[in-house]
């Protein structure tokens, strides 16, 4: 257990989604941390997600790429950095399938960077990897693909708080458990893997103390409206098309992106080095049963009558090698350090969808462009 009342914190990729809701918690919540958010400032990464606590005394952004190696190994040294928590990377699988190589610069050689560059710096310490912390953040997409032996659904054999009573459907009698064999199939999910191997790899032999966890699809404020929520209740919004991939009936597990970054503040100070947690809701959806929600919801909210934007679905060519069904099993999390999703996911898509409705300005930026534009002479390269 890491329990120090001051700590030094890198949080990488703190610009992204799920980043800026990590370092948000952790900068209201621990005043006397100094907490630095370390991002390179990809397309992905926007500092409006961060303008609430920006100017708080213990933040600090710091632009600069994972992969440089000698300007991390310098800010470690300069910090006197404790703690890692590490989430920048390439996210999007659409993306992946296009240009893998980038997939692989950063997910996999930004990774190795960091791991090299805290074990220069924290072995050159007296106390070494005492009270230090490599925080690694993965995804359920490593172990690959589940079948779905249950299209209509059954009882899953879990109940959680976070579950909604009407819909609480497994789809097949498998799931993810933190022993389940990597099998990553997308250049994403490839990359995510190797760099979970590498991860473990700097445990096992010099001993770094590390934890990987692996959650399951995030949603929420601040996502990219590249990813399927945002990008659909944007669509709705402006009556576009809403592209379906193949028949829409991929499952995947969803968990509210807050739920996601109170594991990770519990995991860090608790969690048990290397020890991996899956992370999820039992919270499984069919993308056509999840659009129909969003578009109900949307629909109510702007006061169009039920059903009105049912003519946006349009059904596209299947994303290649598309996975079946995602499903995380996080009992381990939940019983061993006593974890739980706070939200019913109608409660999530509800607050998720009026997000993005109040929070127009938001998304106008990225797509004209402009959210790049506004911190570039605030923020210098290192
Ligand atoms: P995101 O794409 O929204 O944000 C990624 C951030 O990393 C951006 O701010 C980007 O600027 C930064 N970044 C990218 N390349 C960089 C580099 N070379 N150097 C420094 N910064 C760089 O991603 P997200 O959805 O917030 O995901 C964050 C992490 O969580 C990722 O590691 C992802 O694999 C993992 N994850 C995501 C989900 C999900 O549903 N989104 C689920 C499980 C795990
Ligand atoms: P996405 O949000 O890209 O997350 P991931 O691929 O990491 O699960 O996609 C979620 C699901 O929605 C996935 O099964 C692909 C599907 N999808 C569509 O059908 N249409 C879209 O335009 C997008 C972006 C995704």
């Amino acid at each position: 257990m890491v329990n120090n009342s001051s700590r030094n914190i890198v949080i990488t990729g703190g610009a992204g989604f799920i980043g800026s809701h990590v370092v948000r918690l952790f900068v209201n919540k621990y005043p006397d941390y100094n907490i630095i958010n370390l991002d390179k400032l990809t397309y992905a990464g926007n500092l409006e997600n961060l303008r609430d606590i920006e100017n708080k005394p213990n933040y600090k952004f710091v632009k600069m790429d994972i992969c440089d190696f000698d300007a991390f190994y310098k800010l470690m040294q300069e910090e006197k950095i404790d703690g890692i928590i590490h989430l920048a990377a390439e996210s999007h699988v659409d993306r992946s399938i296009k240009d893998p190589f980038t997939f692989a610069r950063t997910n996999v050689m930004g990774t190795l960077s960091l791991l090299q560059a805290a074990k220069l710096y924290w072995e050159s310490l007296p106390e070494g990897y005492e009270g230090k912390r490599f925080y690694h953040i993965s995804t359920d997409e490593v172990y690959g693909a589940l079948e779905m032996n249950h299209p209509e659904g059954i009882e899953p054999p879990f109940k959680t708080t976070a579950s909604s009573s009407e819909h609480h459907l497994a789809y097949g009698d498998e799931f993810f458990y933190e022993t389940t064999k990597y099998n990553p199939h997308s250049p994403y999910s490839a990359a995510k893997a190797s760099s979970d191997h590498f991860v473990r790899a700097y445990h096992d032999t010099y001993g770094m103390p590390t934890i990987v966890t692996n959650c399951s699809n995030n949603y929420g404020p601040y996502q990219f409206p590249e990813k399927l929520i945002p990008l659909f209740i944007n669509n709705i919004r402006h009556r576009k098309p809403l592209p379906v991939y193949g028949k829409g009936e991929n499952v995947r597990d969803w968990l509210y992106v807050e739920d996601h970054a109170r594991a990770i503040d519990v995991i860090f100070h608790n969690g048990k080095v290397a020890e991996t947690y899956n992370i999820g809701g039992f919270n499984e959806w069919k993308n056509i049963d999840l659009i129909k929600v969003m578009i109900k919801t949307v629909d109510r909210i702007l006061g169009n009558p039920e059903g009105y934007s049912l003519d946006l679905i349009t059904y596209v060519t299947d994303r290649l090698g598309h996975d079946a069904r995602y499903a995380i099993d996080s009992t381990k999390l939940q019983k061993e350090l006593g974890w739980e999703p706070s939200l019913q996911f109608e409660e999530g898509i509800e607050k998720t969808v009026r997000w993005y409705l109040d929070h127009q300005e938001w998304m106008d930026n990225i797509t004209s462009g402009d959210y790049q534009k506004y911190y570039e002479e605030m923020y210098k390269e290192r």
